[in-house]
């Protein structure tokens, strides 16, 4: 199903950014950072993505059932939250669009993912350039099955039976994105990081931690305010990770 977006619809979008919707496109994030400079916020949909990519620069599976977006935001402006920040309050506010949405619990599975269960039903890459940060969000949203080299991958429909507009969701996003980074930008960082804390998948969870340079295996226990993973290794050591895979381990 592709979502029809009815006007009702784009003018509450519209309040957020100057508004890109498109057919196809290599990548929303790409899309977004090219109006970088302009210094004005934009919201990049589209409906299908040629190379849609995810960290690492890995390939993101999305077809025209998934809600592939991206908010390019300008970070030089008084109050904002550093823009490393900016994926965990993604995560934040597109944990809280899938609550009000669909009524669903979802966590946040540390660094970018957003989690049903043990299984992944979103993910966020930020990158930035200039002033300027695209805050990618890629959710599976209306498929039925999903390609079985995604075992780990779940969509909405598929957890509820039913089917979803992306743009009530995408204009639930926004308004969660805005509201933290205001709340984050005006010295309610704390109140920020307990709520990450409480939708943590991993908090106090014993993980295993891919990096760029080595694995980490042992338990969580805390996140730091800037959203590092503090863990305990299982050889008693904590170290502070900003960045690498995580995923549950017994
Ligand atoms: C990840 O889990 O590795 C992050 C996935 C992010 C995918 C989204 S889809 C919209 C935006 N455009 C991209 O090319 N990537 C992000």
């Amino acid at each position: 199903m592709t979502s029809e977006v009815t006007g009702e619809r784009l003018a509450g979008l519209a309040r957020y950014g100057s508004l890109h919707l498109l057919d196809e496109v290599d990548s929303t994030n790409d899309y977004a950072l090219s109006l970088a400079g302009k210094n004005s916020t934009a919201i990049v949909v589209a409906s299908r993505q040629t190379k849609g990519r995810g960290r690492f620069r890995r390939p993101w599976f999305s077809d025209e059932e998934s809600l592939a977006a991206s908010l390019l935001v300008h970070t030089d402006v008084p109050d904002f939250p550093h823009p490393s920040f900016l994926t965990h309050l993604a995560g934040l506010a597109l944990s809280r669009a899938v609550e009000q949405t669909a009524g669903l619990p979802t966590q946040i599975r540390w660094p970018n993912d957003v989690t049903l269960g043990d299984k992944k039903l979103a993910g966020i890459l930020c990158e930035g350039r200039r002033n300027a940060v695209a805050v990618g969000i890629g959710m599976n949203l209306n498929q039925q099955s999903l390609p079985e080299d995604l075992p780990e991958a779940v969509s909405l429909s598929m957890a509820t039976g039913r089917q979803w507009d992306k743009f009530y969701l995408l204009e639930d996003f926004l308004r969660e994105m805005f509201a933290s980074i205001e709340q984050s930008g005006k010295g309610g960082s704390a109140q920020v990081l307990a709520d990450l804390k409480q939708r943590s998948a991993i908090m106090h969870r014993r993980v295993e931690i891919q990096t760029f340079l080595r694995r980490h295996v042992g338990t969580v226990v805390d996140l730091d305010p800037e959203g590092r993973v503090v863990l305990r290794t299982d050889s008693g050591r904590l170290v502070v990770l900003s960045a690498g895979d995580a995923r549950k381990v017994r």
